[in-house]
């Protein structure tokens, strides 16, 4: 069939597409409607019918291919290397299910998931979603504010952690991190639940704090039946940021997303039951739970779990991984590629790659050199995809197992099959034609697997994300906040965010969030925190400070910048740190005193500042110019 087809139908008519699709996961129950879409832009997949993720991923699998990996955890870090089969996967799901039960965690409840890339990460998210409550996972880079602010927002009954991450072989505590989040958020767990990697001392506090290890041998043979959920119960919140400093708890399902996903690892990424799929990503990020961990698992194949870095001990470690798992899929970010890039070639060529298919690169913007390099080092294609945590799954990309649509350099493809992708004139509110730019929209209803709400705020999610209608058909359009051009080929091009988010080495950042950080240092009046352009790491965050008492020396200037660096590191934690901080006397602002953000960003990265007809005070421009210059 051709992708033109294919995609025509699922728009055509979504329900008997995607009723179809259906089929590849199983249901406890049948559903009654495929489609609910009474009430927009709020669509429901798969009404009435029940089914469960943890049943798909892993039980499923049991009765035919329970010897076989389905968990290989592999650590660079400490040096460790484990391989679970899909019935040990489910034993050691089934005990950590147990454990939260016992501790009081129940259907609907939620569990914040705070931990390193380490096998019991993965056992808590599928426990969560076998007892059917609702996982929300914190990417372990974040630090005690970030943590806190989400777990006031999703009030988890209990919170999974561990002593420790490591990074680069230096050991990153999370257990006092984790303390103090507590103590600033107003929410309070009854049970925080610790993994002791023997990394990192802990301090245990009585009553609240539980060992895994303990508890795990208590539930060792413990009987943890599925709970079967409706199709639109939430399955888990990932927190990802916007255009304010309150990140939004991004909600999805259990059914779509099981469809979704067991779709795509057919469709977009040809998983095959018996294969190994190899994803870089961390399990904090959208990336990590459609495609380390539900995704594979659902398709029947092993997924790899990394924790390390991708130069460590040296930059063949991937390669070797490839080699001795037999990975045929995978599945990582441009920025890891720009780091390979930079390595001896010898380390590549080292490893067999032959049972290597192909690999997918999303999360920021594929540069054609990037492409190119690796495309030739590896000898397998390189399938860029767009999406994002909202959606779940790739909105653009090229779906090489229904069609083996030639990729373009630059362009990650056209929409995928359920998406309604079209490009919005930003001024006029016009559909644009081939060759003009726009914002990236898509029509309602989302397909199955995209976000429901965000978590306990229907009407922002209504605010943020559905704010224009169809010129066409007069539906409610979803904003990706992305700006795009489309050829006359149909192929897209994503030309960068139209909103405050920043994109850091493939990590999505909020520039309010860091604002907002900066701000509590008792020395800074304003702030502006741009993205800059940076060749390795496709942005970096840079921020202007105007100081309350201003010393200019450079000693002066350089001591701010190191505070700085450092309430960000303890707020957020480094992925938030700004490259640089420079001190400004004044902030280019509107008439109205709104931040010009996009003309500093585009001082900073030596354009043009564009329309200053509303500019307050046009040497504010200079300023930000000298700054960067001295
Ligand atoms: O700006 C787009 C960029 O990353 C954003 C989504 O980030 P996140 O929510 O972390 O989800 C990542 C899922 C892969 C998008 O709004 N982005 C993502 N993929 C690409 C991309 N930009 C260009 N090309 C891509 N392939």
């Amino acid at each position: 069939m051709s992708f033109a087809t294919f995609y025509q139908r699922s728009i055509d008519d979504p329900s008997a597409f995607w009723r179809e699709q259906a089929r590849r996961i199983d249901w406890h129950h049948p559903f009654s409607q495929v489609l609910d879409d009474s009430r927009p832009p709020f669509a429901k997949w798969f009404v009435g019918g029940t089914t469960n993720l943890c049943h798909n991923a892993v039980d499923r699998w049991v009765g035919t291919r329970g010897e076989q990996p389905a968990l290989i955890a592999i650590s660079t870090e400490t040096n460790t290397e484990k391989t679970y089969s899909f019935r040990e996967l489910q034993d050691e799901v089934i005990r950590t299910a147990a454990i939260m039960q016992s501790l009081g965690v129940g259907r609907g409840d939620r569990v914040l998931i705070y931990m390193p890339m380490i096998a019991e990460a993965t056992f808590a998210m599928l426990a969560c979603a076998r007892i059917g409550a609702i996982h929300s996972v914190v990417f372990g880079g974040f630090a005690s504010n970030s943590l806190a602010s989400r777990i006031d927002d999703a009030q988890p009954v209990l919170i999974v952690s561990a002593d420790a991450g490591s990074r680069g072989g230096k050991v990153v505590p999370y257990k006092g991190l984790l303390d103090d989040a507590i103590k600033l958020a107003q929410h309070k767990p009854a049970h925080v639940l610790l993994v002791d990697r023997g990394l990192a001392p802990m301090e245990m506090v009585a009553g609240r704090d539980v060992d895994y290890a303990e508890h795990r041998r208590l539930h060792i043979d413990a009987k943890v039946p599925v709970v079967w959920l409706e199709s639109n119960e939430a399955s888990y919140i990932l927190y990802t940021s916007g255009t304010t400093g309150k990140p939004k708890g991004v909600q999805r399902d259990v059914g779509g997303y099981a469809v979704a996903l067991a779709t795509s690892m057919d469709a977009i990424f040809c998983g095959k039951p018996g294969g190994t799929y190899f994803c870089t990503s961390d399990i904090g990020w959208v990336v990590g739970h459609s495609y380390i961990v539900y995704g594979p698992l659902i398709a029947g194949m092993a997924t790899v779990l990394y924790e390390g870095l991708p130069i460590r001990p040296d930059a063949g470690i991937w390669w070797s991984i490839v080699e001795k798992y037999k990975v045929t899929r995978m599945f990582s970010a441009p920025t890891a590629i720009r780091v390979l890039k930079k390595q001896p070639p010898e380390l590549m060529k080292k490893y067999d790659l032959s049972s290597l298919q192909a690999l997918y690169l999303a999360g920021e913007p594929l540069d054609e050199t990037t492409s190119s390099w690796i495309s030739e080092a590896l000898g397998v294609p390189i399938v860029d995809n767009y999406w994002q945590t909202e959606s779940g799954w790739p909105i653009l990309t090229i779906a090489k197992n229904i069609e083996d649509k030639p990729c373009k350099l630059g362009s990650p493809g056209v929409p995928m099959y359920g998406y309604k992708v079209r490009l919005l004139n930003e001024a006029t509110g016009a559909l644009c034609g081939a060759n003009e730019k726009g914002v990236v929209v898509i029509e309602g209803p989302l397909p199955p697997g995209c976000m429901q709400t965000i978590y306990g705020d229907d009407r922002r999610f209504v605010d943020t994300y559905w704010t224009t209608q169809s010129p066409e058909s007069g539906r409610p359009m979803y904003s990706t906040f992305d700006w795009g051009i489309r050829d006359d080929d149909g192929y897209y091009f994503i030309l960068g965010r139209t909103d405050d988010v920043i994109n850091v080495a493939g990590h999505r950042l909020g520039t309010r969030e860091i604002e907002e950080s900066i701000s509590s240092h008792p020395n800074v009046s304003e702030v502006a925190v741009v993205g800059v352009e940076d060749k390795l790491k496709g942005q970096v965050a840079v921020a202007f400070v105007i100081p309350k008492v201003a010393d200019n020396t450079t000693k002066g200037r350089a001591t701010l910048e190191a505070e700085i660096m450092r309430v960000v590191d303890k707020q957020i934690g480094s992925v938030g740190r700004p490259a640089r901080v420079y001190v400004v006397g004044l902030l280019p602002k509107t008439r109205s005193g709104k931040l010009l953000r996009r003309s500093i960003q585009a001082i900073c990265e030596g354009r043009d500042p564009g329309d200053l007809t509303t500019i307050e005070d046009p040497s504010s421009l200079q300023q930000i110019k000298d700054a960067l210059r001295g």
